[in-house]
């Protein structure tokens, strides 16, 4: 992706989010000035990875497979036995014919809500032993409300509502209508994108980025390159 595209999008994700009264914390709006003077009092936003994360799945369509994530929270899978934070929460947007590719976590579980838009469609597979669709029955939590679905079922999820995706369960969503644009929540176990995703296709989780201007905000992928932390 170009630097010049990620600035741009995020710039429209940060209306769409006020539109939709959802305010982000401060370091949403860091420049890259801000962020190059501040210290060791970071240190959580930096090893979490919290924040900006755009990604088109290395594909370079984002508008055909992609997704802006925002992480408000998360924990470090290193320190949850020592009693630190157990559990992330992010914001996202998916836009007009969006989806993003088909996954399972090994052990994060995630609550997929729709907060606001259009419809949310959500396809879903069991794993089998061997990480491929199985052809069992899916038993799923839909607002708490334990239902069945046949094999690659397609859910349909109207603004409010949510779905429990548990470890191990396929998963793939995008929006139903052309032209509609959702803003979808998750509520989940500490959130690992280095090593607790499992894709069906060929992708990978981050862009590759082509500088070809100043970054206008930092992507969480961006604190290495650009502070060296
Ligand atoms: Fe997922």
């Amino acid at each position: 992706m170009k630097r010049s595209e990620i600035n741009s999008i995020i710039s429209k994700a940060i209306k769409f989010l006020k539109k939709h009264q959802f305010y982000l914390p401060k370091f949403a709006y860091w420049s890259l000035e801000d962020w190059k003077g501040k210290g060791e009092e970071i240190n959580e936003i930096i090893d979490v990875k919290l924040g900006w994360d755009i990604t088109d799945y290395g594909r370079g369509d984002f508008y055909k497979m992609g997704l802006i994530h925002f992480t408000i929270r998360n924990g470090n899978p290193n320190t949850i036995n020592q009693g630190g934070k157990n559990y992330c929460e992010k914001i996202m947007i998916m836009e007009q014919v969006q989806q993003i590719p088909m996954h399972f976590h090994s052990n994060k579980m995630e609550d997929i809500i729709n907060r606001g838009g259009c419809s949310l469609m959500v396809q879903l597979y069991n794993s089998n032993n061997e990480n491929k669709f199985s052809n069992s029955e899916i038993t799923v939590s839909i607002d708490g409300e334990l239902t069945n679905l046949a094999a690659g079922a397609i859910i349909e999820l109207s603004p409010g509502e949510s779905i429990t995706i548990p470890p191990r369960l396929f998963h793939k969503f995008w929006v139903k209508k052309k032209n509609g644009k959702i803003l979808i929540g998750e509520v989940s176990r500490v959130n690992d994108d280095i090593g607790d995703n499992f894709f069906v296709e060929k992708v990978s989780r981050f862009p590759d980025i082509e500088e070809d201007t100043a970054p206008k905000y930092l992507l969480c992928s961006d604190y290495k390159k650009f502070l060296n932390r």
